[in-house]
């Protein structure tokens, strides 16, 4: 059954694959494959449009044309034939990894799947009063706070008491009442902690954040259905397990390959606000917890990761494909933005909504609702293509399909840009690596447009 299914949507992506072929010839665009020498000049619209933030090797998103590379390699091959792990360990290496370097890298990231101190410690926030994204970022903070107790193995509970945990069992942190006597438990602990078991910014923090980010994830899921988090099952893959750890049920093949490539399709993508925000926080030598913390703060924006939940309540909004003349007429009246289209680099189709646009109608053909939503979003790219395609180069995005995917496999709508965090993770810690061997902090200007030389006046002078 696994590998009919894989065929199907290997098969599925190949053709993707042909149409774009023959619709693009993306030779590369000069300006932007080419080495140059500091201090650039650059043409720089608002948003930083057309600034040159550094050099790297990591990945290459050619707007004209709408193709995306990793390393070199074609975002459909790797959609195609990869997995999440080499593409993975070939954004952090910079090549595909052989059998051996691939089954170690999976070792590592197995490792730290396994995070009670971490899980029982967000259980005790109100998660499923936060936005996923929200709980997210804390949960990242968390992860990072494993690093000052690494070594407490004998104070660590057991795996199973940490994950049924319950108020009793989370340890209150204060000992005796009473100000003078309130000795905090942690303050003993840290009499005792040692170094760090790895630096907070070395390849171990990849692997722990990649795991990590996934693992928290899920199991903010979980408690946001009333569930207790799931331990990790050593056997799935990191798609597998995601899913497994997210539903409380092991994913059937087509499902486990389907977020696999997802995770593919979502692992990087150049300069994007929230790997540059990663980036900057790097820069100052802050570690690379908070850089991830402050990426998955700046995805959770609707003009950036947040898009592809909004992209399901505008579906749904709009109700049914007969209904998207009439919907998108208005809303071209109003100006209104519409979620899933559009990006600052492509001025073509994304490639990766290309992959996903038939993802969707597979999955989609599941039930009536998912695919009235499907038939929905085609009718939508059919008319925003014919005009704003025409007009101003707007195309569907990312964002545009891949939340019928998800939604096909019953994954909430508020889970869908904290899976785009699980993915993105790889790309941000791959980046805030590299640019950290040639580190020089970001510090931008801004054009002073103020008053110059006004007097000081005493308050007691000042009108009201
Ligand atoms: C992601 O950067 C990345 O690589 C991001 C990402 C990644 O992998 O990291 O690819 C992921 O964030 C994809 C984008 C998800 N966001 C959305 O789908 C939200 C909707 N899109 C727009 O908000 C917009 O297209 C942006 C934010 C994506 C890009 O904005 P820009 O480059 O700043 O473009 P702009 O807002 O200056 O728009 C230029 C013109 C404007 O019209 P005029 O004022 O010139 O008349 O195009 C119009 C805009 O109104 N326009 C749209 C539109 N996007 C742009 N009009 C209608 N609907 C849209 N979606």
């Amino acid at each position: 059954m696994k590998q009919k299914s894989d065929e199907q949507v290997t098969n599925l992506v190949l053709k993707a694959t042909a149409k774009a072929r023959a619709e693009i010839s993306p030779d590369a665009e000069r300006g932007w494959t080419e080495p140059v020498q500091w201090p650039v000049e650059c043409t720089v619209g608002p948003g930083l449009e057309g600034a040159i933030a550094c050099e790297s090797q990591i990945g290459y998103v050619h707007g004209a044309a709408g193709s995306l590379l990793y390393r070199g390699y074609d975002i459909f091959d790797l959609a195609a034939h990869s997995s999440f792990e080499e593409v993975s360990f070939l954004l952090l290496y910079g090549h595909l990894p052989a059998p051996a370097e691939l089954e170690k890298f999976k070792a590592n990231l197995k490792r730290y799947r396994h995070l009670p101190v971490t899980l029982r410690r967000i259980m005790s926030f109100p998660l499923e009063e936060m936005h996923p994204m929200a709980a997210l970022r804390l949960g990242t903070h968390m992860i990072r706070q494993e690093l000052s107790y690494a070594d407490l193995e004998a104070m660590r509970p057991s795996i199973e008491s940490a994950i049924s945990a319950d108020e009793d069992s989370i340890p209150m942190e204060t000992m005796p009442r009473g100000e003078e006597h309130a000795i905090y438990e942690f303050k003993r602990r840290r009499a005792k902690a040692r170094q760090h078991r790895y630096p907070p910014s070395g390849m171990e923090s990849c692997y722990h954040l990649i795991s990590g980010v996934a693992v928290v994830a899920a199991a903010i899921a979980r408690i946001r259905q009333g569930c207790m988090p799931i331990e990790a099952d050593d056997s799935l893959s990191h798609a597998g397990n995601f899913l497994y750890m997210l539903t409380g049920r092991k994913p059937d093949p087509m499902e486990e390959r389907l977020m696999d490539i997802a995770l593919i399709l979502h692992a990087d993508h150049g300069m994007n606000a929230s790997t540059f925000a990663s980036m900057v926080v790097a820069s100052t030598l802050s570690d690379i917890y908070f850089c991830i913390g402050t990426g998955i703060a700046a995805l959770s924006g609707p003009l950036h990761g947040g898009a592809n939940e909004q992209v399901i309540h505008l579906l749904r909004e709009i109700g049914s494909p007969e209904k998207v003349p009439a919907w998108y007429k208005q809303a071209r009246k109003e100006k209104r933005i519409i979620m899933g289209f559009g990006h600052r680099v492509y001025k073509a189709y994304d490639p990766r909504a290309r992959i996903f646009a038939p993802l969707a109608r597979k999955l989609a053909r599941k039930n009536k609702d998912t695919w009235n939503l499907y038939k929905t979003a085609e009718a939508l790219e059919k008319e925003v293509v014919s005009t704003l395609g025409k007009e101003k180069k707007i195309f569907p995005n990312v964002d545009f399909y891949s939340g019928i995917v998800y939604t096909c496999m019953g994954i909430p709508t508020e889970m869908f840009t904290p899976i785009f965090a699980v993915s993105r993770v790889a790309g941000w810690t791959a980046r805030v690596t590299e640019y950290l061997k040639n580190n020089r902090i970001f510090r931008p200007r801004a054009i002073y447009t103020g008053p110059f030389e006004l007097e000081y006046v005493p308050i007691e002078k000042r009108g009201r």
